[in-house]
């Protein structure tokens, strides 16, 4: 017992000392290898069971229940976008590192980088805009209906401006087909929604998903928020129509990973979908 504590705390403080990927890059023993590391967690002080009431747990919640344009909500009837069509020449085709963990939810991952260093992450533009990915997570099932048709999961790409405000996110519909998923294959095992390890280094080509719902060629577009607590405002959303497709045992995975994650739906207000 003694002698397994110590191993581990050992452990943990070899992987707690380089917590930066510049450090971790450079450390001698492990070299670029991924690392897991225990990283806790946060409760949160909200849960999926009233996700149509978060505006009663506190005052900064009150969006949830006031909001204009709030997400997610169901699409019925809609032809596709023809106005703000993004560009993604700024998602190259290549990987990042990033931490891959599970946000109490579903698995998730974040682009490592530096202060400040938004302009480096991949990114696409609409609108003349441009904002830059700083990561995804899933939900399940789904949280957008199209024509009140739910996916088992859903996975949001997060878009910040330059200034790192939220702006943007892509929503990607999962659903089991003929063939597997390169975006998910690259990740490797899930991480479980009761673990709090953080696999550390995990590159992750983001262009995959991009390329595997159709280059975002045909969309819905729409002004939500976002769709957990405070329920912010003001961030354009991006449904593609192709849904992802992943193999019936990637599927699995995802969903013996997830919990259930899908806020109530919102109603249709000042939304403008598609204008
Ligand atoms: C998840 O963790 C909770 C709290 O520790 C535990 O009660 C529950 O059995 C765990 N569930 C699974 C599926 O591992
Ligand atoms: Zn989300």
């Amino acid at each position: 017992m003694l002698t397994s504590l110590f191993l581990l705390s050992a452990l943990f403080s070899s992987a707690w000392s380089c917590p930066s990927h510049d450090n971790y890059q450079s450390h001698p023993h492990l070299g670029r290898r991924q690392v897991r590391v225990d990283v806790g967690r946060e409760p949160k002080d909200w849960t999926y069971d009233v996700s149509a009431d978060w505006a009663t747990i506190k005052p900064e919640y009150h969006l949830c229940q006031s909001g204009r344009h709030q997400s997610p909500i169901n699409v019925v009837g809609k032809d596709l976008s023809t106005h703000h069509k993004p560009n993604f020449e700024g998602y190259k085709n290549v990987a990042h590192p990033g931490n891959f963990f599970n946000w109490q939810f579903a698995p998730a991952w974040t682009p490592h980088r530096a202060e400040g260093d938004v302009k480096k992450l991949p990114s696409f533009t609409f609108d003349g805009h441009e904002v830059y990915n700083i990561g995804w997570h899933i939900h399940s099932p789904s949280e957008h209906l199209i024509d009140g048709k739910r996916s088992r999961a859903e996975i949001h790409m997060v878009h910040v401006t330059e200034e790192e405000h939220e702006a943007a996110v892509i929503g990607i519909r999962l659903a089991v087909g003929p063939t597997e998923s390169d975006f998910i294959k690259q990740l490797g095992p899930m991480i479980h929604f009761n673990d709090t390890a953080q696999l550390e280094g995990l590159q992750v080509n983001l262009r995959l998903a991009i390329d595997e719902v159709g280059g975002v060629e045909e969309f819905w577009t729409y002004k939500g928020s976002l769709t957990t607590p405070p329920c912010s405002e003001g961030l354009r959303w991006f449904l593609p129509k192709k849904e992802l497709i992943v193999s019936e045992q990637q599927m699995v995975e995802i969903l013996a990973a997830s919990r259930f994650s899908h806020r109530v739906e919102q109603q249709v207000w000042l939304h403008d979908i598609n204008l």
